[in-house]
């Protein structure tokens, strides 16, 4: 699913684009991904994990694009990628199809200015569109701005993983799994 660009504006004025990332973006969001990743350890993998191929990228967000309920969204300052969120199936099999992944990313220079929330309140509607049922993420237990922001959205706490990341310098981080019913409404 595409989802067309959409001007809106954060706490401090700047003005931002919304839009499904392209075939064209996919050098930009391996850079973001990279860059996220380096600014917090509370993504899943660590800068030098992240080796897929431009290619290969392209050829996902083409995929995505195309695909009736899987979508991206994400937020550019004069062109430039800052910010991502999306919504993938769980698994293709018949059993899994009403369950989707959510995901979500800001750069350092976004955060705290109401992206996050702006972000997901568009993918909550984009969603209703979609034959997903529910949404579903996982969270560093840490991660406090995260998951104010879920349960804000109307996310509820399932269940915590002990342990279930161990950082580079030895510390481990308990996962919060959290679940939204799209049918029941959020942000
Ligand atoms: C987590 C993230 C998506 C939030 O987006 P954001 O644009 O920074 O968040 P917003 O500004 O929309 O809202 C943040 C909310 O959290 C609150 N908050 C900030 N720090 C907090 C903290 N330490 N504890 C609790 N709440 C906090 C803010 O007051 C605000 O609440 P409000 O809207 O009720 O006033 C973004 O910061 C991010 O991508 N961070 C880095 C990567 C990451 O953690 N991704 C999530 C992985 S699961």
């Amino acid at each position: 699913m595409y989802i067309k660009a959409k001007e809106i504006s954060l706490k401090n004025g700047q003005h931002l684009i919304l839009r499904s990332p392209d075939m064209f973006d996919a050098e930009q969001l391996l850079e973001h991904m990279r860059i996220t990743s380096t600014e917090t350890d509370f993504m899943s993998r660590y800068p030098e994990e992240i080796l897929v191929p431009v290619e290969n990228q392209a050829r996902f967000l083409q995929m995505v694009e195309t695909d009736p309920d899987n979508f991206m969204l994400a937020a550019f300052i004069d062109g430039r990628l800052v910010g991502n969120a999306g919504v993938t199936r769980v698994r293709d099999n018949i059993k899994y199809r009403h369950r989707a992944n959510f995901g979500i990313s800001l750069q350092k220079e976004v955060c705290g200015l109401g992206l996050g929330t702006l972000l997901l309140r568009e993918v909550m509607e984009a969603v209703r569109c979609t034959s997903f049922e529910q949404m579903e993420l996982t969270v560093f237990a840490d991660n406090m701005r995260a998951i104010h922001l879920y349960e804000k959205a109307g996310f509820e706490k399932v269940g915590v993983m002990p342990r279930a990341y161990r950082l580079k310098d030895g510390s481990y981080h308990d996962e919060v799994q959290m679940v939204y019913r799209i049918k029941e409404g959020g942000l």
